[in-house]
């Protein structure tokens, strides 16, 4: 995370690492070892831990104690190295590396990687309910957490992903794709950091729209970095994405190069309805030119 704005960054990525590898999926005294091994093995591979510091920041920008967020933060990680670990199967893009490693069907064969996201998808909802906040918060956070993540939010996003694969989209058909699949999980993580900081209706919202234009410049970015990065930072495989429907395709690198810092600054632009918003800003910004 070379790029991002330094000491809170690695400050909100290491307490989420810690709270992660101690509380997650260590039952020594159950019979079904491999399914926890394979559990951990996705979701203490790394990675950028954004969805994590998403909640952390809105939280604390909202005035709340960020580290009482954990579980959201931790429950909305556990979706994502899910939504990962099927991403990769054979059956969808059928990629071999992973956050520097061998993908999860890789190691442990598809099967088990289906059930490691399947165990993934359903801890995350037992992580969020355990939350120390009062009843109405953890309601409201199972709804936003789950309609973000399912057929209206990144499951219909990959199902559109998986249809386009044949054919050309439009730019509306793209954005719809990339809402879903990406976006959706960015938003649950703003939008559950307000909730865990007590933000008011206002700043949901504005988290909100936040959230669905940075998800755009990052999904922007990641095509770019499948044509342009490396995978020794991007601890995955490029120029996998030749038959998918991306900006990159549509439009080239350098108008996606216009894009991602467009969406960004409109993203940027929602942060007013927050104070002490530096931090957010400056990572939000660094996004656009990262490498990994
Ligand atoms: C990868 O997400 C999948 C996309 C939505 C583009 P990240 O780039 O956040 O992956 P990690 O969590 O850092 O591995
Ligand atoms: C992934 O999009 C989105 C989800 C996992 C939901 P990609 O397929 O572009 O992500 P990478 O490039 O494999 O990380
Ligand atoms: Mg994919
Ligand atoms: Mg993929
Ligand atoms: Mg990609």
């Amino acid at each position: 995370m070379s790029q991002m704005p330094d000491v809170r960054s690695e400050e909100y990525k290491s307490f989420i690492e810690k709270y992660l590898s101690e509380t997650c999926f260590c039952h020594s005294q159950e019979p079904q070892q491999v399914l926890f091994s394979a559990m951990r093995y996705s979701l203490l591979a790394g990675g950028k831990r954004l969805r994590p510091i998403f909640v952390f920041d809105f939280c604390r920008m909202c005035g709340g104690d960020w580290q009482k967020a954990a579980p959201f933060a931790a429950a909305l990680e556990m979706i994502h190295t899910y939504s990962l670990i099927h991403d990769d199967l054979p059956c969808m893009d059928n990629d071999d590396f992973r956050r520097g490693n061998p993908t999860n069907h890789k190691v442990y064969g598809e099967a088990m990687a289906v059930l490691a996201g399947d165990g993934l998808l359903t801890a995350a909802f037992s992580t969020l309910a355990k939350a120390s906040y009062n009843a109405e918060t953890k309601i409201k956070a199972v709804e936003i957490l789950a309609d973000c993540a399912g057929h209206l939010g990144m499951v219909g996003g990959q199902v559109l992903d998986m249809q386009s694969e044949k054919r050309v989209c439009t730019e509306q058909e793209v954005l719809d794709i990339q809402e879903r699949k990406t976006g959706a999980l960015i938003q649950a993580g703003c939008m559950m950091g307000v909730l865990a900081g007590g933000g008011t209706g206002e700043q949901l919202a504005a988290a909100s729209a936040f959230a669905v234009k940075l998800g755009l410049a990052f999904q922007i970015r990641d095509d770019m970095l499948d044509v342009i990065g490396s995978s020794a930072d991007l601890g995955k495989s490029v120029g996998t994405d030749q038959n998918k429907n991306t900006f990159v395709r549509l439009y080239g690198l350098e108008k996606c190069e216009e894009l991602v810092q467009s969406y960004t600054a409109e993203a940027v632009a929602q942060l007013d309805s927050f104070s002490d918003n530096q931090y957010m800003k400056s990572l939000a910004l660094s996004l656009t030119n990262r490498k990994m």
